[in-house]
């Protein structure tokens, strides 16, 4: 008996019309993030397991327990990439950042990994879009990043959404604020489950991504990160509050918010949405000043964020696909369908943003027009539907005389005229 082969648990395949809207998303994304002057990059899906253990942080719970690390045939140990910002820091390093112009200005779309517990809005396989911006240590670079951020959103047709920002100590101050937090649970800690008794021995910022009730409501009453701020971060903070402000981006402050990546120092920020449940973040982001040297490129401040892809599209209420009128090709029978076939591929030369497709069974124009009033009723070609659906009806008549009988199916109008008027009537449509 043959085993039935499905995708790996967590991953989940694209088809027509949602990988459509994926595609339209990575679409405005270039547009937008473009007119910013951002270029895309594109880096490996898989990395040497050392670059995230190095950056996102050996205690996090994305490298402690989430990585698909393997080794591979000559045993170096490989990761497919959790997340792609210490993969855009390892390619600029590696390719001489020092001698780059400043800022360097970087996006990109691509699946991520993590061995996750599968849930609504949780992946193994995932999809993030994400910017990064090198070289500005000023709360400018932050602000334009989130202003960008918010363009991108609004362009998609989301205008409700706000914002949490927060600023947490780097350096010394870290440390203090760790020492506290340490202190503020330690009475509690015979309480904690193991993860969270490790989280507090070994990086206490960590226990803010604990999942327990308990410690949620223990670090409710926790020092707060703005207390342990150094001067210079606190007035980074207040500028950045301002710019934002001025640039009309919402916005609400939050202690709570530390992330679960090592990397930050001073600014992070996340937008969720309630409408997306438990997992409710839609992305997250923030200033990560040591990472570039870290790494051992040269001291580069740089900010950014990653959006979910696949938790973005499923809360999406417009379309972003762009318009596309349909032409629908009905050869009357077979002996229609050469003369089809040129027909479609004169429209396609006249409306290169068109779809036209061809019945290629020829099975006379009857089902041919049924099938072109599915298409009209399918809400998965609500683009095309926009865009107006047309049948194109060639019977023995149409090749003989060289003619065409176009239909507009949403008036129902009916229109019969030499096929070498194509151009004059629907070339002169599109420029309308
Ligand atoms: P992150 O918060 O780990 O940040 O991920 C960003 C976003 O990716 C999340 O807000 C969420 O929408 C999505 N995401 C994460 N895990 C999953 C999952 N298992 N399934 C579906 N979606 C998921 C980063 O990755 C940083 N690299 C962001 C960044 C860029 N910071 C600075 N630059």
């Amino acid at each position: 008996m043959s085993v039935k082969l499905r995708a790996p648990k967590g991953t989940h395949d694209l088809l027509p019309p949602d990988s459509e809207k994926y595609a339209a998303v990575e679409h405005v994304a270039r547009r937008v993030f473009g007119s910013f002057g951002y270029g895309e990059i594109r880096t490996p899906v898989f990395e040497s397991t050392e670059l995230f253990s190095r950056s996102v942080g050996e205690t996090t719970d994305i490298v402690h327990k989430e990585m698909y690390t393997f080794p591979d045939r000559k045993g170096r140990s490989l990761t497919l990439r959790p997340e792609n910002t210490a993969g855009v820091v390892r390619a600029l390093v590696e390719h001489g950042l020092q001698e780059m112009p400043r800022p360097i200005r970087l996006w990109y779309a691509g699946p991520q990994f993590r061995y996750e517990q599968p849930q609504a809005g949780r992946y193994r396989e995932f999809r993030q879009i994400g910017v990064e911006l090198l070289g500005v240590a000023g709360s400018a670079g932050d602000a334009e990043v989130l202003a960008m951020l918010f363009r991108f959103l609004e362009a998609l047709g989301f205008t409700d959404l706000t914002a949490t920002l927060n600023c947490i100590p780097s350096g010394a101050a870290r440390e203090s604020f760790s020492l506290a937090l340490r202190e503020h649970v330690r009475p509690k800690a015979a309480s904690l489950g193991p993860e969270d008794a490790r989280r507090l021995e070994e990086n206490p910022l960590r226990l803010f991504d604990s999942k327990d009730p308990e410690v949620v409501s223990l670090l409710r009453g926790a020092p707060s990160t703005l207390e342990f701020l150094d001067e210079e971060s606190r007035r980074h903070h207040e500028e950045l509050k301002e710019l934002l402000r001025q640039a009309g981006v919402r916005f609400t402050e939050s202690a709570a918010i530390v992330r679960g990546l090592d990397y930050y120092t001073r600014t992070v920020f996340e937008v969720a949405s309630e409408r997306l449940g438990a997992q409710n973040a839609i992305l997250g982001g923030g200033r990560y000043d040591g990472l570039v040297a870290h790494l051992g490129g040269p001291p580069t401040p740089a900010v950014g964020f990653a959006i979910g892809e696949d938790r973005l599209v499923s809360l999406m209420t417009t379309d972003a696909r762009p318009e596309r009128p349909l032409f629908w090709v009905v050869p009357d029978s077979k002996d229609e369908l050469a003369y089809a076939l040129a027909v479609a591929s004169e429209l396609r030369a006249v409306m290169p943003d068109a779809t036209v497709e061809s019945d290629l069974a020829g099975r006379g124009i009857g089902k041919g027009l049924s099938r072109a009033a599915q298409i009209l009723a399918d809400p998965g070609r609500h683009a095309q539907r926009a865009g107006g659906v047309r049948a194109v009806l060639l019977g023995s008549r149409e090749r003989e005389d060289g003619k065409v009988t176009i239909k507009d199916l949403a008036t129902g109008e009916q229109e019969t005229f030499p096929r070498t008027e194509l151009a004059e009537r629907f070339g002169a449509a599109r420029e309308r």
